[in-house]
């Protein structure tokens, strides 16, 4: 080694701002790739780990494995990958270990791993989610990072890539006020890997983007498609539809090509949830997916469903289970939809945050519409450009991820932030983002309450489709009356949905319908919200707060125990509690009405 490296090796622990050199190679919503139908190597499983409470990894550049000085004589280390404990993954640390539980901060990871590539084949790492932060490294080199808790990072690892390689992965879950979201939220900050660690293997040239939908043109006789490949080469690609008969060579110029198809589709919707195969060769390439072909739209106040006005009979859901926090498994996301669909459901509001991309292909196959969010959640630094990026990226990233499926028909842009200046640009930035990156969905936030007025007025709404609101009535305020009040004093010219409303309730903890935090309270408080709700004719849809408890640092009363107890169901979804069956009837009401 150098004496210039042999020196740097020993300046590097004390360098103060040692972030800055991970802020190169930026995994975001344009190093994508389109993963439908590829044949993917995961690297889940048994990797080796530390936490690294103090960043030592990034600051002392363990990654490097540098053992000895330029004359042979060993450095002193402060690691040994490969006899740390193992932890397999995809997890999230805080239910791995009780030690782990409260854990917020980096933990390393790493493992070795063989690959034998092919001649002209590129090869993509995709990690499917990390909280919050997620560096790469590879063979002792830094390839890149990845920010925001929920979307996939890609890197193309290939320049990198030997037959024997040493991945080292630095996971920071550290909350902070710069980040989307902030250090302060009302649900538990899982941390790690949490969801599948892949290897793509492409082509040279190969498919980057492919987006497939109806044209929301109100004819339902026409579907669109978008293709974008990895370079700007002038080709054709073949696209088939199985089912309709399709099968139409595409145009690529520059590497992009889009066209509009004549077709009569079988309409996908919750009661048919019909799903065609879809294959798109190109070149080398070749991608397929399953899709669903329907029309959301927003006409004279209502929501449209291919051209039927519905009513979203739904309910609020986070992505946690008591056994692996935020990397559900595929039976419990199944779970979570069965509970919606036993409950009357036809829509769902994943919250706060993009959820697995395998929940959305769920609720395309099983019949249930979406409601997906951005966790620009409470107060985010709004003045801050970076903040902006983040958020604008995650957003980006969720919208490509998840373009093709039907059962999505909203993108939320945040949630509960207050009406400000720096709020208003921030946001309708994000709005406008979403129309145009796509404009087959509706776009809304749920907004909330003006307060001093008792009405519905956020200057957010000018730039939604769909008004989501969060109200209280009955629980943070109290006053019942003032929700008849609300809805009386707020005449909003676009669809409204109740994104929130409820009550905590212990499981079976009893008292008066006033004794707050008894399940008589709790089922009080929907009969009242109902009662009310029901009558009014703007309020196209409703996602109660929420369809299970979930873990809450800030929940610390007797009744809480660090759970949000709002959940029509206890934690681990085994007890109903009476507010479910009063919600179930209601919507049983709506569906006997044909709504
Ligand atoms: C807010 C917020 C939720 C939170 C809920 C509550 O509306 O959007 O994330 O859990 O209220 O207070 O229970």
């Amino acid at each position: 080694m150098s004496t210039t490296e042999q020196k740097k090796y020993l300046s590097d622990i004390h360098l103060e701002d040692y972030t800055e050199q991970y802020e190169k190679g930026y995994a975001n919503a344009d190093t994508m790739v389109f993963c439908g139908g590829r044949r993917t190597e995961a690297l889940n499983g048994e990797w080796h780990y530390a936490v690294d409470q103090y960043d030592t990894c990034l600051r002392q550049k363990w990654y490097k494995e540098r053992y000895y000085d330029e004359k042979g004589y060993s450095l002193p280390i402060d690691y040994s990958f490969d006899e740390w404990p193992v932890m397999n993954l995809p997890a999230c640390w805080n239910t791995v270990s009780r030690e782990y539980l409260l854990y917020d901060g980096s933990m390393v990871f790493t493992r070795k791993f063989s690959c034998q590539q092919t001649e002209g084949e590129e090869i993509f790492l995709k990690i499917g989610a990390a909280n919050y932060l997620c560096r790469v490294f590879l063979n002792g080199e830094y390839v890149g990072m990845h920010r925001g808790g929920s979307t996939p990072g890609f890197w193309n690892i290939t320049k990198w890539l030997r037959e024997n390689n040493r991945i080292v992965l630095v996971v920071d879950s550290t909350r902070r006020p710069e980040q989307v979201p902030t250090e302060n939220t009302d649900w538990f900050n899982y941390g790690g890997v949490y969801r599948d660690i892949e290897l793509i293997r492409v082509p040279g040239i190969h498919v980057r983007d492919f987006k497939i939908a109806l044209v929301p043109d109100g004819t339902y006789s026409h579907i669109q498609v978008k293709v974008k490949l990895s370079e700007p080469v002038d080709t054709t690609a073949i696209l088939t539809i199985n089912g309709l008969g399709i099968r139409k060579q595409l145009e690529i110029k520059a590497g992009e090509g889009a066209q509009i198809i004549d077709a009569e589709p079988e309409l996908w919707s919750p009661e048919n949830p019909k799903l065609y195969d879809i294959k798109l060769s190109c070149g080398q390439d070749e991608v397929s997916d399953s899709v669903g072909f329907r029309e959301i739209r927003v006409e004279n106040g209502e929501i449209c469903l291919n051209g039927k006005a519905i009513f979203l009979r739904g309910i609020s859901c986070h992505e946690e289970s008591v056994e692996n926090g935020k990397g559900l498994t595929q039976e419990e996301r199944m779970e979570n939809i069965k509970l919606a669909k036993e409950l009357g459901c036809n829509f769902m509001r994943i919250a706060h945050y993009p959820h697995d991309e395998r929940m959305a292909k769920l609720a395309d196959e099983m019949g249930l519409l979406l409601w997906e969010e951005i966790p620009v959640y409470w107060a985010i630094r709004f003045e801050r450009e970076k903040t902006y990026e983040d958020a604008q990226n995650q957003l980006r990233e969720l919208i490509t991820r998840d373009w093709n499926r039907a059962s999505v028909i909203i993108w939320s842009v945040g949630n509960e932030n207050a009406d400000t200046d720096e709020r208003l640009k921030f946001m309708s930035g994000l709005a406008e983002c979403a129309r145009k990156e796509d404009e087959t969905r509706l776009v809304s936030a749920a907004c909330l309450v003006d307060g001093a007025k008792n009405m519905i007025a956020d200057r957010l709404i000018d730039y939604l489709d769909v008004i989501g609101i969060n109200e209280y009535c009955g629980w943070y305020t109290p006053d019942f009356e003032k929700l008849p009040e609300l809805m009386a004093n707020s005449n909003p010219t676009k669809p409204v949905i109740i994104t929130e409303f409820g009550a905590d309730a212990l499981p079976k903890h009893h008292g008066t319908i006033t004794d707050k935090g008894s399940e008589e309270c709790q089922a009080y408080v929907y009969q009242k919200q109902i009662e009310t709700l029901r009558k009014i004719n703007y309020i196209k849809g409703m996602t109660p707060w929420i369809l299970y408890d979930f873990r809450c640092p800030r929940r610390t009363s007797l009744l809480q125990k660090y759970y949000n107890r709002k959940g029509l169901l206890s934690e681990d979804k085994k007890y109903k509690k009476p507010a479910f069956g009063v919600l179930q009837r209601f919507y049983q009401e709506l569906k006997d009405e044909g709504r």
